[in-house]
């Protein structure tokens, strides 16, 4: 059986408005929306499991009323930080299977996810105990003390992680007992929490794709909008050739009807 959760608890503070990235509209609809809307259509993925900000429980779960989300079992307040809006979705778990059920930990503000990934993770995780989606870096990634470079490490060796992350159920529960134990623990991520709590566990790596994007800063709005509009064009009657006009900005199809 395998469960996703999708993230919803934050509030967005590097877009810096009132309401939470993932209620904002990208081509009609809420981030959050188009995010449930992929799991809904995964063929391999049984439940959905929502965790939301808390000063917007109400709004999630109008959204899965309104858009008939079949799939969606609970919308849950999310908690102060990644990790514990994490713990918490293990804790709604706590009754199921250890030994049968996978989980896939997805960012809400990630619309763009495509269904080879999903479909790729949960093939992944008849293998393996946990894994992780990642694409190469354009940019020279640098490490730096005060903005002062350290190290330059070797580019074909980093990837930019994204999400979904997958895991076997037992695997990510022990490994969260044992970061609570930890007084220092901190992370952003899940796999984090893996490769430092159960570090005998290997984490698989699933080639993500660049459209795959975090909703992060307010241009990343624009990005994404953009993105939507142009794989709504790549439906089967709009050509190749259509597509990469589009790109090259020689408009062949006018959007909005006008
Ligand atoms: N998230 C969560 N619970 C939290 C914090 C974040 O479920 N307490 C989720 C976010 O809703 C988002 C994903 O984790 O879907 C990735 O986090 P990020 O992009 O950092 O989201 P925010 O914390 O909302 O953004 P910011 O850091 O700008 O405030």
């Amino acid at each position: 059986r395998t469960v996703a959760v999708v993230l919803a608890g934050g509030s967005g503070q590097r877009i810096g408005l009132a309401t939470p990235k993932q209620l904002l509209k990208i081509a009609g609809k809420t981030i959050l929306e188009h995010t449930l809307e992929l799991f809904e259509q995964a063929p391999r993925v049984d439940e959905v499991i929502v965790m939301m900000n808390p000063g917007f429980v109400n709004d999630a779960e109008a959204i899965v009323r309104k858009a008939g989300l079949g799939k969606v079992s609970r919308v849950l307040p999310g908690g102060t930080s990644r990790n514990a809006t994490t713990q918490l979705a293990l804790d709604a778990l706590s009754h199921y299977s250890a030994e049968n059920t996978n989980v896939l930990f997805h960012d809400a503000v990630r619309p763009l996810l495509s269904q080879r990934v999903i479909d790729d993770c949960v093939t992944a995780l008849e293998t393996y105990q946990a894994v992780d989606v990642a694409i190469p870096s354009s940019d020279t990634i640098i490490e730096v003390d005060d903005d002062v470079i350290t190290d330059v490490p070797t580019r074909s060796r980093l990837r930019r992680g994204q999400t979904p992350q997958g895991f076997r159920l037992a695997t990510i529960r022990n490994a969260y007992a044992k970061a609570w134990a930890d007084p220092g623990f901190e992370a952003t991520d899940d796999c984090t929490v893996v490769l430092r709590y159960a570090p005998e566990v290997p984490i698989h790596v699933v080639a993500g794709e660049e459209q795959n994007m975090k909703v992060t800063q307010p241009v990343d709005i624009f990005i994404a909008d953009k993105l939507f509009q142009l794989s709504s064009a790549a439906t089967p009657e709009f050509t190749e050739e259509d597509y990469a006009a589009r790109l090259t900005g020689k408009t062949v199809v006018v959007f909005g009807g006008s």
